[in-house]
């Protein structure tokens, strides 16, 4: 008998070690950009005791490179994020982003969306630069229009909606493929899109009458990847005991007393806050399980907003054959087939790597994401063959796309605010769910969602508020919103 207990406490004992060892202030789930800030937040609040989990090996999220080419005539691209949007003017506001770049000598270079161009069709190289700027006009007058909705207190719609009524009503190939090179940044086409949302994200960041950077561009051409911006960051305050990389979290319980996750191994960690960053699509297919699943307010949030898709598709050939301009437009029959291309072989990026890369967004994407890797490219080269009727398109020495929504850890690449989603169910995407359990991320800014800066100033608000917490025992919770209901409901 006294044996036997002697067991029993030995065993309740070594439990009771294990439980504190892993119990840490605050658990902060996954390592990207917004992983990063919020842990540096709490460091600078002299807060250390958290643990970052990330399923890969490596710090960035959302920020991956890749050594590309055929052997010996390889260069770091990107997959993901790869511009610093609206830099900043004179002494007004500045990215976030560009502080952190310029502290760690990212080498990047100035990227020209709108006048280092050339236009091409069906038939080949054609200039159609009024069409071009027509659209933008349109744009303008759709964000001014937006404004004037917001005034008069007028519900949102689609920014089709908002296109017709401003009178832009492309046809052509030549005037979609024009309107597609505004729409490709939100990953996703004006029907999918809200119209009030949309011009909100292009003013607060690009344009500097309405609090915005500016509307310059850095591309990163840095070969750290660009997510050494993020990484050297990280480095400044961070100690390798404070990350646990390689770790798939599965399940996030979560109660009064606090959070216990459990990952793919089994192993399980807690902490008495924790802070979720993954993205708006693991939260949306169920990557992740919470116990008890999360409210419905909160569900209802997450499944309203949209993770959209875009999807860079890179090609290296033995010479450059191409446009010397760094982007070309495509105007198909079809709307959002291979539209936008970027050399990177030119001075001031990368010369003589050969590489150039298409983008898609949206559907697209996730059609190419269903297809083998030799069906797209067939289709690129018989792209490449209508803009270049002159040439005998080569094959090509190297040839890769990431497939971001068939990915588990982002089931996308951002996300995109439909004319569906109200600002209550921003509000309620941003809220904390209980006392312990938070969130962070690139969707829950009401300014700058999609974007880094966006991700980077979230987890700085988040970290900086569960630091308070911790320090006074005591959290102020966010405002929540549990009936989100119409001005004026539907009648039949
Ligand atoms: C193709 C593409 C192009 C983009 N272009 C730009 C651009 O040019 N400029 C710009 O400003 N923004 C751009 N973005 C958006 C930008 O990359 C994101 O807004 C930002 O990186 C998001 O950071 P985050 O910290 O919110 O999320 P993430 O970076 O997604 O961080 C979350 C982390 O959680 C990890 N994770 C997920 N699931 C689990 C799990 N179950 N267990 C453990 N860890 C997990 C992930 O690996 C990830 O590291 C682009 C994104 C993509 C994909
Ligand atoms: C993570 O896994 C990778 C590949 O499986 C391995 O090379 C690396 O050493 C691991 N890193 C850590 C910190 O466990
Ligand atoms: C934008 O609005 C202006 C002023 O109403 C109008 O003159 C112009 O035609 C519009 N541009 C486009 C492309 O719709
Ligand atoms: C966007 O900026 C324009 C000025 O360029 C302004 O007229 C408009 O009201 C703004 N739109 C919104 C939705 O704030
Ligand atoms: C599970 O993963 C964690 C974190 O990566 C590691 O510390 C632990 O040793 C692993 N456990 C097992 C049983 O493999
Ligand atoms: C392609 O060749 C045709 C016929 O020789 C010529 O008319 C056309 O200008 C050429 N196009 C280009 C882009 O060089």
């Amino acid at each position: 008998m006294p044996h036997i207990s002697w067991r029993l406490f030995l065993a309740a004992a070594i439990a009771l070690t294990e439980t504190t060892k892993d119990h840490k202030s605050v658990l902060i789930l996954g390592g990207g950009v917004a992983g990063v800030i919020a842990a540096r937040s709490l460091h600078q609040h002299g807060i250390d005791d958290f643990l970052i989990i990330e399923a890969r090996d490596e710090l960035g999220g959302r920020l991956r490179s890749k050594e590309f080419g055929a052997d010996g005539r390889q260069a770091t691209i990107e997959l993901g994020a790869n511009w610093v949007q609206g830099t900043q003017e004179g002494n007004g506001p500045v990215n976030p982003i560009l502080i952190l770049a310029q502290k760690h000598g990212l080498k990047a270079a100035k990227s020209d969306y709108y006048n280092s161009i050339m236009t091409y069709d069906e038939t080949g190289l054609v200039d159609y630069m009024d069409i071009f700027k027509d659209a933008q006009d349109a744009y303008t007058n759709l964000t001014i229009a937006a404004g004037v909705r917001v005034q008069k207190r007028k519900v949102d719609c689609t920014a089709r909606t908002g296109y017709s009524l401003v009178g832009a009503k492309p046809k052509t190939p030549q005037e979609m493929a024009a309107e597609y090179y505004i729409d490709w940044e939100y990953a996703q086409t004006p029907e999918q899109t809200s119209w009030i949302a949309s011009s909100w994200a292009n003013n607060f960041t690009y344009d500097v009458d309405q609090g915005g950077f500016s509307d310059g561009n850095l591309l990163s051409i840095d070969q750290r990847g660009f997510k050494h911006f993020i990484q050297a960051e990280a480095q400044t305050f961070l100690s390798p005991k404070q990350i646990s990389l390689n770790s798939t979290v599965r399940t996030i319980a979560h109660s009064g007393d606090g959070v216990e996750v459990t990952l793919a191994n089994g192993t399980r960690i807690s902490g008495r806050y924790a802070i979720s960053t993954f993205s708006l699509g693991v939260l949306q297919n169920d990557d992740v399980l919470f116990e008890p699943p999360l409210p419905a307010w909160k569900q209802e949030a997450i499944h309203s907003m949209t993770m959209g898709t875009y999807t860079k598709i890179f090609l290296q050939f033995e010479e450059k054959f191409w446009f010397d301009t760094q982007f070309a437009l495509y105007a198909d029959r079809e709307r959002g087939r291979y539209p936008v291309w970027q050399g990177l072989d030119l001075k001031n990026f990368l010369p003589g790597s050969g590489i150039v890369f298409a983008t898609v967004t949206g559907d697209y994407s996730q059609r190419i994401e269903a297809m083998t890797d030799a069906e797209v490219q067939a289709e690129l080269i018989d792209v490449l063959q209508t803009m270049f009727p002159n040439t005998t398109i080569p094959t090509p020495t190297a040839f890769f796309f990431p497939r971001w929504f068939s990915d588990p850890l982002y089931r996308g690449s951002y996300s995109n605010w439909p004319s569906g989603f109200v600002s209550p169910h921003h509000t309620n995407l941003r809220a904390n769910v209980g006392n312990r359990l938070w969130f962070a991320g690139e969707a829950m800014s009401i300014k700058y969602f999609g974007f880094l800066h966006g991700a980077y100033l979230e987890g700085l608000d988040i970290g900086t508020i569960i630091a308070k917490c911790v320090r006074e025992h005591e959290c102020k919770s966010l405002p929540v919103i549990k009936d989100v209901s119409n001005a004026t409901p539907f009648v039949v």
